[in-house]
């Protein structure tokens, strides 16, 4: 079977991570969770107070970017992947609400798209990848053989999320989701560099209405018909 890259991209919440996970366990590949990478580099800014408000300090963000270094390793127990920044594992610390909200700004910056793009790109240079984010079929391989374009109703993605954080043990209003699902949206899509967008060779998959199995089972048929 041919190793094809694989990219998923999407809005906010809509189970991209869950079902890129599932399929790249299912065919062998490697999974990369480029959002995890913007959240990691968000985390280093609010740990190291660049942030006034909602706004980040760019500059001085920019001067330490060479400082910042995201990876993966798997856990061994869960089998999982988890994030690292700068060696440390920060899996739990990058899902909560305080990333949510700020890593939207963040990763609209271009020097912070620029570093994440050029890693994501060597992490695909052997193929045999899943990767899902919101500008990997536009923007990080535009030639990438197979493209999804993954959505879903904001409320259907927040009822989701709100579920997960709840399920974690996190205090959240689902108000308070729902907005920040719609800010993500709305700032993801509207930045200069790599907004959010189809890609016009993308399939476009809504699965408001969709299980996970059925979701799984879909996206296997997509890979074999090309592989
Ligand atoms: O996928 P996830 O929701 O964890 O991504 C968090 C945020 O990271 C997104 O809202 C978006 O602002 C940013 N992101 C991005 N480009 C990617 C992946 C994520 O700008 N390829």
């Amino acid at each position: 079977m041919k190793k094809i890259i694989i990219a998923i991209d999407g809005h906010s919440s809509c189970g991209k991570s869950t079902m890129a996970k599932a399929l790249a366990k299912a065919i062998g590949y490697i999974y990369v969770d480029t959002g995890a990478m913007y959240r990691a580099v968000t985390l280093y800014a609010i740990r190291n107070g660049m942030f006034t408000g909602e706004s980040p300090d760019a500059a001085l963000l920019e001067s330490r970017m060479d400082d910042i270094h995201v990876s993966f390793r798997l856990n061994k127990e869960t089998n999982l992947p988890e994030t690292l920044l700068n060696g440390e594992c920060v899996e739990k610390d990058i899902r909560g609400m305080e990333v949510s909200s700020k890593v939207s700004p963040i990763s609209a910056l271009p020097f912070v798209r620029t570093a994440m793009t050029r890693q994501q790109q060597l992490m695909g240079e052997k193929k045999g990848i899943v990767m899902d984010g919101r500008d990997i079929g536009t923007a990080v391989f535009p030639n990438a053989e197979l493209k999804i374009f993954v959505t879903a109703s904001a409320e259907v993605r927040a009822g989701r999320r709100f579920k997960e954080l709840q399920a974690k043990g996190e205090k959240v209003d689902f108000e308070e989701v729902l907005k920040n699902v719609r800010e993500r949206d709305y700032i993801d899509s509207h930045r200069e560099v790599a907004p959010l967008r189809k890609a016009d060779d993308a399939i476009l998959l809504d699965n408001s209405q969709m299980t996970i199995d059925e979701q799984n089972a879909w996206l296997l048929k997509q890979v074999r018909r090309i592989t």
